[in-house]
């Protein structure tokens, strides 16, 4: 395995699914885990992420300095550079000119086995204001920007490698190579951690904790709960009991769809809780939009609660808790702790009807998650489905929540994901849907006047849903959504297009 430091969350992450993307099992730890952990570990390589930080600034974080002592390869990127050359000996300084954005990185030694397979000029991602001065005659450059005499540097006696700018992000043209030459050429990896394997393992360990207790797994329609469940369902088999609450709010097909899955092709103990009317009663008469997430979670909890109850024998509940929730609530001893953020995906559930927790996907991100779902044998539509929030339609239907709303959005919505399925944009839009706007305008249709609803479709790119662009969608697939929904969905005569980005705006509209 690889570890890698994290002296910022988002790079430390980005490097490891980089890593991964190489078949090497590779873990985020904190950046000061103490060397006796590390030795513990036995990694073939660490990689110091890069980081917000500056070096010099007092309570900047720190590696215990044993771990260059380790003789394990150490590749150091920006900040992470600049710590280890620093425990090195070199100095550090604000550049003359502070470098960020793309720029040409020319490599000075080609034969070097970090470099191998690199051209001779590429586009790299600095992000910096810091650089390494004076190499103190301990390292080499290795290669070199306009304003940067050492952009890649290797130490001259020990495995330690150091580079300015960022191989993990995708700006970085050949920066994925870079870290496949580091694990491989350096490290001396073999790329043997594979998603096969990675199941045969997981269902081993299902069974192990397991025994032959009985698993309640919850499934919600997206990626996740429905990789727990297939997984689970190879390892147990008819141990494992679902539970799909139908809430009302989900989109065209999703129920059918959780049935034809789990009930049908995988024949799990499926159990649909159908609550559509429960939900919708309770959410009569409010549109103020706290609230009505408020109620939904609340009428989940309730009805999940009812629906597990009734199972008897169960012991553990199975939650799809991915890497980058452990990463962030601070779980792992190991793990970066900074952030501290709690996460569950339902609540106090597990603790209040006594149940343990399985997670098995709590070593994967997401991209592996699909990979996973895929080998264990879920269509790719489903693996591939975009995000969909908890409260489900009911954010999209903005004030207040009825049946007849909601039929009018789930027809508009599902027209706007056909579309984008034939034009071959679904994957590459990270998520897009249609709002029910509480907005009549006046139109004409045929000889009469028309006083109806607004559509509004949302698209947006973004990897981390923490911040998105809004996708320009081309105008002829604008034009189609919104000739089919006015043609087609009764009571709409009016489509908008959301071009706000996030922030400041959100991806939902409630
Ligand atoms: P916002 O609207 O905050 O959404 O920009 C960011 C991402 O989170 C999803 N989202 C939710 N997911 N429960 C969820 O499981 C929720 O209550 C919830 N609210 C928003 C949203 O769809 C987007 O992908």
């Amino acid at each position: 395995r690889v570890l890698v430091f994290d002296f910022g969350s988002q790079t430390a992450q980005l490097i490891a699914r980089r890593v991964r993307e190489q078949n090497v099992f590779c873990q985020i730890v904190r950046p000061d885990l103490p060397v006796d952990r590390v030795r513990e570990l036995n990694p073939k390589g660490l990689i110091l992420s890069g980081g917000p930080a500056s070096v010099y600034a007092e309570g900047a974080p720190q590696p215990d300095p044993g771990i260059f002592d380790l003789g394990v390869p150490v590749l150091g990127i920006c900040y992470g550079m600049q710590v280890l050359a620093r425990a090195m000996g070199c100095e550090v300084k604000p550049g003359a000119d502070r470098e960020f954005g793309r720029t040409t990185l020319t490599v000075a030694e080609p034969s070097e086995p970090l470099l191998a397979g690199l051209p001779s000029e590429s586009t790299v991602w600095m992000s910096h204001g810091d650089q390494v001065e004076g190499l103190s005659g301990a390292f080499a450059s290795l290669a070199t920007t306009g304003t940067c005499p050492a952009a890649a540097v290797k130490h001259r006696e020990c495995p330690v490698y150091g580079l300015q700018f960022h191989p993990e992000v995708t700006h970085t043209e050949h920066g994925g190579h870079l870290l496949a030459n580091f694990v491989t050429n350096i490290c001396g990896c073999r790329g043997t951690w594979e998603i096969g394997r990675l199941i045969d393992q997981e269902i081993a360990g299902v069974r192990e904790t397991v025994g032959d207790a009985r698993v309640i797994c919850g499934l919600s329609g997206g990626v996740d709960s429905s990789v727990v469940a297939a997984l689970l369902y190879q390892a147990i088999g008819d141990q494992l009991s679902c539970i799909f609450v139908d809430n009302g709010l989900l989109r065209q097909g999703e129920a059918e769809q959780v049935r034809t899955e789990f009930g049908d092709h995988f024949k799990t103990d499926l159990h649909v809780c159908d609550a559509r009317s429960q939900f919708l009663g309770a959410l009569a008469g409010v549109s103020d939009p706290q609230q009505k997430r408020k109620i939904i979670g609340r009428e989940f909890i309730d009805a999940f609660k009812r629906e597990a109850v009734s199972i008897p024998n169960a012991r553990f509940l199975a939650q799809g808790t991915l890497y980058p929730d452990v990463i962030e609530s601070g779980a792992n001893p190991d793990g970066p702790a900074a952030t501290i953020k709690s996460h569950h995906n339902v609540g106090g559930l597990p603790e209040e009807l006594g149940f343990e927790l399985i997670e098995p996907l709590r070593n994967l991100f997401k991209d592996e998650v699909r990979a996973m779902g895929l080998e264990l044998g879920l269509p790719e539509d489903l693996v591939w489905r975009h995000p969909f929030p908890g409260p489900g339609l009911a954010v999209r239907c903005l004030g207040e929540v009825t049946a007849e709303k909601l039929s009018t959005l789930r027809a508009a919505d599902a027209i706007v994901i056909e579309e984008l399925r034939a034009a071959g944009l679904y994957r590459d839009v990270r998520q897009a849907f249609a709002v029910l706007l509480p907005v009549q305008s006046v139109g004409v249709m045929g000889d009469g006047r028309t006083y109806e609803d607004t559509i509004c479709v949302r698209a947006v790119k973004t990897d981390d849903y923490m911040t998105a662009d809004w996708y320009p969608l081309p105008h002829e697939v604008l034009g189609r959504i919104a000739t089919r929904v006015i043609n087609s969905v009764r009571g709409v005569n009016r489509v908008v297009y959301d071009v706000s980005s996030k922030p400041p705006a959100t991806i939902e509209w409630e």
